[in-house]
């Protein structure tokens, strides 16, 4: 299985590039910007990496994240992703960045997106990996501070296809961000959010009628409530699962719990993605690995989460008809 796994071209639709930041670079950058860190190991950033929550994470995580100043920085950072892309067989990425984590520090927003535009074209030249960016709003932020983060993007809007919510879940209900959210929609982006993954069946609720979402980001407690099931199933939205992070953060005690097969089994279009593979311990395969030894899933399982990947992505209907060939060619070559 894990060959199988590791033979399938695959989409990603849930990644941070904060959260790929691994502890190697993050010295190494840190260092020609002389910005002093907390760590003076490898080992020890490793150690700190325990978390009981979501919070816990995001306070490392907005840590890290600032040693990145230069263009170069947000360049190497996201080509360190794409080479792991290429090295999990990830061949269409939808990226999501975090324009405030830098704006709030006195970091351009065009430092930012021209760092990793420059980095996408280079991946695209390279290793042929397809990739489109999310912009995601901090909801630990105000709806003002979206709405400035908006008008910063408006000259790079060809570069942006879509719009999210993340950070700290509980206590901000995505209805808080529901004016930028149908602002951002007249210009174009395409809405999706964070909901349910610590937050509670409501947030996924507001997240769908409110925000509009076209795909629910975690999304893992929607379980818990028959009739937000049905909804989901009915509207046809996709969830972007990802197991390492459930069971790093927490919302999943251990991974033979992981709620992943039992959306499946209720017809839910759940994909498999990384998160913040640098802090919980794996890529794409990784992820697709653990699930399927923790769930037993089948050959079946595996190639319908792949297939899910492409087919509930932002990419031309042109570009999935490519890449689910791609998906049937592998599948006949392992077999
Ligand atoms: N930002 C980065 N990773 C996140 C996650 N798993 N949840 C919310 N915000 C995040
Ligand atoms: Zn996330």
């Amino acid at each position: 299985m894990k060959d199988f796994i590791a033979a399938l071209p695959k989409a990603e639709l849930h990644l941070h590039i904060e959260g790929s930041f691994e502890p190697e670079l993050m010295f190494e950058i840190a260092q020609r910007n002389q910005i002093e860190i907390p760590y003076k190991t490898i080992d020890e950033v490793k150690k700190a990496y325990q978390f009981s929550c979501l919070q816990d994470f995001l306070d490392i995580y907005y840590a890290g994240a600032g040693v990145l100043i230069q263009e170069k920085d947000f360049y190497d950072l996201a080509m360190a992703y794409y080479q792991k892309c290429y090295e999990n067989n990830v061949i269409h990425t939808e990226i999501m960045f975090d324009p405030q984590t830098h704006t709030e520090r006195g970091i351009a927003f065009e430092t930012v997106i021209n760092g990793l535009q420059k980095a996408r074209l280079d991946a695209k030249e390279k290793w042929g990996i397809n990739s489109l960016f999310i912009m995601s709003y901090l909801r630990h932020l105000s709806e003002e501070s979206a709405f400035e983060t908006l008008k910063q993007s408006l000259p790079y809007k060809d570069l942006i296809t879509s719009v999210g919510l993340d950070s700290s879940e509980m206590g901000n209900p995505p209805a808080k961000f529901k004016n930028v959210f149908e602002a951002s929609v007249k210009e174009g982006y395409i809405p999706v959010a964070h909901a349910g993954e610590e937050g509670p069946a409501e947030y996924i609720w507001e997240a769908i009628d409110i925000l509009k979402v076209a795909r629910i980001d975690h999304g893992n407690r929607c379980l818990e409530d028959e009739n937000l099931v049905q909804e989901i199933v009915k509207r046809n939205l996709a969830l972007t699962v990802c197991p390492l992070s459930n069971l790093e953060l927490r919302n999943t005690d251990v991974m033979t719990n992981h709620p992943l097969k039992r959306l499946l089994d209720r017809d839910i279009k759940a994909t498999v993605n990384s998160d913040d593979p640098a802090y919980f311990g794996g890529y794409m395969n990784a992820n697709f690995q653990a699930v399927q030894e923790a769930l037993d899933l089948s050959k079946e399982d595996i190639i319908t989460l792949v297939k899910n990947s492409f087919n509930y992505s932002f990419a031309t209907d042109e570009q999935k008809k490519y890449y689910l060939e791609k998906v049937y060619e592998a599948v006949a070559d392992f077999n």
